[in-house]
């Protein structure tokens, strides 16, 4: 027999309650009379008695006390549906939150209080800012390029007349210009090999990661007498296809930086796993850590804080790491070390 559902019948409380929106009830003052399961998710709380007839704006940081109290009036005194707004909340753990509220009157025994929904938008603004933060890499790196381009060509021009100089005259200061610019000419170079990494075009090939991991190693050889080498390399019948010489190029910058970031003795680790239709690199190091607000400039050209270094290492990494599909991120500790960790999608 069909099963028929009056909506009088529904039992609303067992839909609000495992709802994934946050749904409180509170009063005009701000005191809390009911929240449902998700709210107390959203708080980092375990038990609802540590939250019923708190107020309200304990949960609010002071800049949203006003406008909070604005549209509570709204809702309790004007009965209005009061649109979605974006705000904070303060967990139970003291840990902030981004938010999206909206809120409609709710009637109880001739009263009128308010229902309050919350979303948690926190992975959504951590998108949106891993793409401006993208966004802003390209424009910079697009800049720089341009700048490049235009810089090149008049110093390959003085480069020449500097040569003819040189056959003409003699100057003990020629051999130091000339050797000037050639550095100056090399950096261009690469910066422009790292940030259009398309211009030597390059057949694209399978390649098998854990095998060029293992050769490049090779090459640090000497400067790993002080730093202990771990690798765990699983999966290696995984294959990406891409650029070849851009990802030896990307990995050695990786792992030239973690043992750059290790001043006397430590630990580098190298993983290569699949998982999900990805294959993941990590390269950790046990070094000494990138500050916070240093993160977001990974990646910009010329940012470096070492006095030998260009800043074009990381460049490099993120597009091509980009420019195949895949994924970067970074996590780092002052004074404890570094992972880079690489998501390729599989081909
Ligand atoms: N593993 C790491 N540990 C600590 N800091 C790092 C690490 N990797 C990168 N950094 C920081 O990021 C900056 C930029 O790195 P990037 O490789 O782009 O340039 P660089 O190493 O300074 O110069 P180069 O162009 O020679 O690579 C570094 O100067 C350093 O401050
Ligand atoms: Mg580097």
């Amino acid at each position: 027999m069909e099963l028929k559902i009056d909506s009088k019948d529904i039992d609303f409380h067992q839909l609000i309650e495992y709802s994934l929106n946050s749904i409180w009830i509170v009063e005009q003052e701000g005191n809390i009379r009911y929240c449902n399961k998700a709210c107390l998710k959203l708080l980092n709380i375990t038990s609802s008695k540590d939250i019923l007839y708190q107020n309200l704006y304990s949960f609010l940081p002071p800049d949203f006390h006003a406008v909070s109290k604005e549209r509570l009036k709204r809702v309790i005194e004007k009965q209005e549906i009061v649109e979605l707004l974006e705000q904070e909340m303060i967990r139970g753990d003291g840990e902030i939150v981004d938010i999206e509220v909206m809120a409609a009157p709710f009637y109880l025994e001739g009263k009128v209080l308010a229902q309050v929904i919350i979303q948690d938008i926190t992975q959504r603004k951590m998108a949106e800012k891993l793409l401006t933060d993208r966004e802003k890499l390209v424009s910079i790196g697009q800049i720089a390029t341009g700048i490049a381009h235009e810089v090149k060509n008049p110093l390959t021009a003085v480069k020449g007349f500097l040569q003819l100089l040189k056959e003409s005259k003699f100057h003990p200061y020629l051999d130091m210009m000339e050797s000037e610019l050639e550095k100056a000419l090399a950096t261009l170079q690469n910066l422009l090999q790292v940030s259009k990494p398309d211009l030597h075009e390059e057949s694209l090939v399978p390649i098998d990661l854990c095998q060029e991991l293992e050769s490049l190693l090779f090459l640090f050889q000497e400067r790993l007498y002080n730093v202990k080498l771990e690798m765990d390399l699983r999966d290696s019948e995984r294959k990406i296809i891409g650029k070849r010489n851009l990802f030896l190029k990307a990995f050695f910058n990786l792992i030239k930086n973690a043992i750059e970031a290790i001043q006397d003795t430590g630990k580098i680790k190298i993983e290569h796993y699949y998982q999900n239709e990805w294959i993941h690199i990590k390269v950790s190091d046990t070094g000494v850590g990138i500050p916070e607000d240093k993160v977001k400039m990974l990646g910009t050209p010329f940012f470096s804080t070492k006095s030998e270094g260009t800043g074009l290492g990381l460049t490099q990494v993120f597009t091509t790491i980009h420019k195949h599909g895949g994924n970067i991120s970074v996590h780092s500790t002052i004074g404890k070390g570094t992972t880079f960790h690489i998501q390729l999608p599989v081909r």
